[in-house]
């Protein structure tokens, strides 16, 4: 676990064979937030670190860009421990969640919507995403400036810890088809991105961009 940047706590995952970092991140505000649940495994390992980054206070959310077990595996661990978690994700994940044994509350985010509680104030980006590059999510702290991105800006490497400078206009433009193949949808997608001007993008996989 490291604080990678003001108040963000990065939760990571080394794969040597694939080359390949997971990582999760905790948004120690008041009321706090996870972005992305992990896998139950890794839900499981970082629990007793959120406890010691929250003390008392509980997570509120746990924010769920997809389908996919690095994004939402986790939930049920989580609601476990912090009985009134609430799931922020797409109205395709939040129908999928139960299906899993999820029983928690779960509030469904459509992009351009925009909640504010406390210190938070995320506004949600639709994101074609993996599994089957629809009614994905992306989540931006407006206060923070930090943008959890899931799988965009993937890169293969140990992005433990580590954070890279970088330009946002030529990052969002160098988004690959492989990404998000169909044209339409990867332009509407690169428009959303530049739209918002974040400070720091906290990627599910590589190397974190900053962007200052
Ligand atoms: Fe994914
Ligand atoms: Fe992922």
């Amino acid at each position: 676990m490291k604080e990678i940047t003001k108040d963000l706590y990065q939760f990571s995952m080394f794969i040597p064979p694939l080359d390949f970092t997971i990582h999760q991140y905790l948004l120690a505000k008041e009321p706090a937030i996870l972005f992305a649940a992990g896998t139950a495994r890794q839900a499981r390992a970082i629990l007793p670190e959120l406890k010691e980054i929250l003390g008392s206070r509980p997570l509120k959310y746990v924010f769920v860009s997809h389908m996919e077990s690095d994004e939402a595996g986790g939930v049920f661990v989580l609601q476990q421990a912090y009985p009134n978690l609430i799931v922020l994700a797409s109205p395709l994940t939040a129908r999928e969640l139960p299906g899993y044994g999820y029983t928690g509350k779960i509030l469904p985010q459509k992009g351009g919507a925009v909640l504010k509680d406390g210190g938070l104030q995320l506004q949600f980006i639709d994101y074609p995403s993996e599994v089957h590059l629809q009614n994905g999510l992306l989540c931006y702290e407006k206060n923070s400036g930090i943008l959890y991105s899931a799988d965009l800006f993937l890169r293969f490497g140990n992005g433990v810890g580590k954070t890279m400078e970088a330009d946002w206009q030529e990052e969002v433009k160098a988004i690959p088809a492989e990404r998000v193949p169909e044209t339409q949808a990867r332009a509407v997608l690169q428009h959303d991105l530049l739209e918002i001007q974040p400070k720091f993008v906290a990627v599910g996989h590589g190397f974190c961009l900053d962007l200052r």
